[in-house]
């Protein structure tokens, strides 16, 4: 029986330790910080940050961890893989040079423009003038982005020239580097591929909800829900994500000896002049893992081990029913979410995300607080099963969106 240490401390870690104590290879699952909600589904806390690489390698050693799992992107920019690979730890996700793909956006793109993988022009800048002489340039709207990790909090879309100057500035000010983009009309999709061996394998398709509101209105958030599978993508679209985008990115990746076995994930926009690839991300996506793992029929531990080991695993996923997760938040995200909120009870079905414990009761700590995850024959029903169970419960002061797959009812 082998031991697995997953790193990071949310919903989808949660989700991932969960999926791996489905495996009757796996005997101990442990959590690197983790959250104290995480403890229901049987996953051990482990009280070490996500960027302390030598005690989380010292760690390994202890408890003869087989395998380390790594969720975020910040640790993997940060080179955890390199670091633990160099000890002889077995772990899953791109080395630092790989995971450039999400950390660093003008070298995403300028891959993508040498390898041919369909993008949105752009251009990047350091300097205020110039940025926007060019922005003026291009029809509104435009997209205007930090070129850094910003927790999917540093892309601005400008409707007008007066939102121009302060747009610009504000990158400027946070990173030094900013793209600015055309914007890409069009219905947007989270393609991922688990990778490793000759073939990616392809994970259902899903569909995040980034907005704040109903109906894809009001500020960007991490995430407020997500539905697998997505019916208005249909494998049509998919086989041609997988020729015109998957391909020619794997190749690159290849022919630029940045493989990897690990995550890729492309957030993909279906407009008129075909798929264009939006952002390149190297780990699992956050609230779509909630909703993808749960449909995972096979055993996860050995699909992983084999991708690391350059096989191509059989993973098998469920067929018949519609996977619907909503992510309950702090009242005030994303922009203040209140602090210190008493959880109620809350039923199995959860994954948790901000939350800290008073030793007694769960108590928010974060913006996204857990995300609750149905599945039904149709979408309509896992949406209203998710809705039903969360106004059962005591929530009146959070937040939660209830029209999550509003795109496929
Ligand atoms: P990112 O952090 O790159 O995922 O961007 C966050 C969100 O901004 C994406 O999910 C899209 O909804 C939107 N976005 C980013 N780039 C573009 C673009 N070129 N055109 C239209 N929307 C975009
Ligand atoms: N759900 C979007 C992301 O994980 O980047």
């Amino acid at each position: 029986m082998k031991n697995v240490l997953v790193i990071g401390s949310g919903a989808r870690e949660h989700a991932l330790g969960a999926t791996f104590l489905r495996s009757p290879q796996v005997d101990r699952v442990y959590c690197a910080p983790g959250n104290p909600g995480m403890v229901q589904s049987g996953i051990r806390l482990v009280d070490i940050a996500e960027n302390e690489f030598e005690e989380l390698a010292e760690f390994v050693g202890q408890k003869e961890i087989a395998l380390v799992f790594v969720g975020p992107e910040a640790p993997l920019a940060d080179g955890i893989v390199d670091f633990l690979q160099e000890r002889g730890v077995q772990v899953f996700g791109p080395a630092q040079s790989a995971a450039r793909l999400e950390s660093d956006k003008k070298f995403a793109k300028n891959f993508m423009l040498r390898n041919h993988v369909p993008t949105a022009a752009f251009a990047t800048f350091s300097e205020y003038e110039t940025a926007l002489v060019y922005a003026q340039n291009l029809s509104f709207p435009l997209v205007i982005k930090e070129n850094g990790l910003a927790g999917g909090k540093g892309v601005q879309i400008v409707t007008e020239e007066t939102q121009l100057e302060s747009a610009l500035h504000k990158a400027l000010n946070q990173d030094g580097q900013v793209l600015v983009e055309k914007y890409l009309a069009g219905e947007e999709f989270s393609l991922m591929v688990f990778m490793g061996g000759p073939e990616p394998v392809f994970l259902p398709i899903s569909q995040d909800h980034k907005k704040i509101f109903a109906g894809e209105n009001g500020p960007n958030t991490g995430g407020m829900g997500a539905y697998s599978p997505v019916p208005h993508i249909t494998s049509q679209i998919v086989e041609e994500a997988r020729q015109t985008i998957v391909a020619p990115t794997v190749a690159g990746l290849h022919k630029e000896g940045l493989e990897y076995a690990g995550t890729l994930y492309i957030g993909c926009m279906l407009t008129t002049r075909g798929i264009k690839v939006i952002e390149y991300n190297v780990r699992l996506g956050d609230p779509e893992t909630q909703v993808l793992l749960p449909q995972l029929t096979s055993d996860f531990y050995t699909a992983v081990t084999d991708l690391i080991a350059g096989q191509t695993p059989v993973m098998e996923w469920q067929r018949e029913e519609f996977y619907l997760g909503t992510v309950v938040a702090a009242p005030g995200y994303p922009i203040h979410p209140k602090q210190g909120l008493q959880l109620p009870q809350l039923p199995n079905n959860v994954f948790y995300a901000g939350v800290v414990s008073d030793g007694e009761h769960l108590l928010s700590s974060g913006g996204r607080i857990f995300a609750l995850v149905e599945h039904a024959p149709t979408l309509k029903e896992a949406q209203s099963k998710v809705n039903a169970t969360l106004e059962r419960l005591a929530l009146t002061e959070f937040y939660y969106r209830k029209d999550i797959g509003f795109r496929d009812l």
